[in-house]
């Protein structure tokens, strides 16, 4: 009862402004619960509503992929500049420092290695495990098409019914196969059936064409993966691209850490995905921070004139 009396008259109910609501920003989510929402934006920048996943979640079919042999010396020192960091909990238990802020998105399925059929996963962790370890989310593989198809939908739904019970959000990943095309129709059947299913954020591969329908048709929002190791100046282009036409970020991991500068290049992804940088800007930046010499681009080389052979005889 310590200032009771003094209480009443010495506060400032602001009576005459009306209760403020904040709306939640980012697509789709506005009807998630609290905590649901706070998880989401330990992913999403709340400044940008945009996101640079750092993707090093491999060796949980992979093994020891070529960048991430020694994530303490090879990942580490890019974690400040990740808005998230994607692992399994082997990776984040043993080796990401427990002062790193950011959110953590668990990979939370897994069996097969790459020597067997890789649509044939469980669900690899428990939602009591992921909140002991204070995930933002967990990540779930959907192999729509896939020989498993159904078996890891399932996988999903039960992980996004674990989820709402604790208010933790599930990220549906559209793997796939070697068999089926990456195009749009693809995408759009792909990630679609995710957000229907309960998944409050989907992660697909970007396709060339169309691929602003992939993420129109999508009611919640979109990361690109990376995929394999391209140029750094096409991965950037890309990421821009993928932006530009409605994603909302990149969950990327090869083009970052297989780079011949991981640390200049997740700067540059930021700027993309962050500050709508150019391409060749970014690429630029990219150039400097890595201490490349930017070189004038190469002249096309006249074609040599045919010298006629001596004539014999
Ligand atoms: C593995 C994954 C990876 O996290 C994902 O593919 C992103 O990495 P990359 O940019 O290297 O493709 O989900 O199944």
């Amino acid at each position: 009862m310590a200032d009771q009396e003094q209480n009443t008259t010495s506060r400032d109910y602001h009576l005459e402004i009306p209760f403020r609501n904040q709306p939640f920003g980012l697509k789709g989510c506005n009807a998630l619960d609290w905590g649901m929402q706070n998880r989401l934006s330990r992913i999403f920048s709340p400044q940008t509503g945009r996101t640079v996943m750092l993707a090093v979640d491999h060796g949980y079919f992979l093994g020891p992929t070529s960048g991430l042999e020694r994530i303490d010396v090879n990942i580490v020192p890019l974690l400040p500049f990740a808005d998230t960091l994607m692992c399994t909990r082997g990776v984040l238990r043993s080796t990401i420092p427990p002062t790193f802020g950011q959110g953590v998105v668990l990979r939370a399925s897994g069996g097969p290695s790459i020597l067997k059929e890789l649509s044939n996963e469980e669900v690899a962790l428990s939602m009591e495990d992921a909140l002991r370890l204070n995930a933002a989310a967990v990540a779930v593989q959907v192999f729509v098409g896939g020989e498993f198809e159904t078996k890891s939908i399932h996988n999903m739904t039960r992980l996004v019914d674990a989820g709402l019970r604790y208010g933790v959000p599930v990220l549906g990943v559209t793997a796939v196969g070697k068999e089926l095309v990456r195009d749009a129709q693809y995408l759009r059947l792909a990630t679609r059936i995710c957000a229907e299913l309960g998944a409050a954020y989907v992660k697909t591969y970007f396709c060339e064409e169309g691929f602003e329908t992939v993420t129109a048709s999508c009611p919640v929002p979109i990361v690109i993966a990376g995929g394999k190791k391209l140029p750094e100046e096409e991965a950037l282009n890309m990421a821009h691209a993928a932006v530009q036409q409605g994603a909302a970020g990149v969950d990327m991991g090869r083009n970052i850490f297989q780079s011949q500068a991981p640390l200049a290049m997740i700067q540059a992804v930021r700027a993309v995905v962050h500050d709508h940088m150019k391409p060749k800007q970014a690429f630029e930046m990219f150039q400097d921070l890595a201490g490349i010499s930017r070189k004038a681009p190469a002249k096309p080389r006249s074609t040599p004139k045919k010298v006629p052979a001596p004539r014999k005889g």
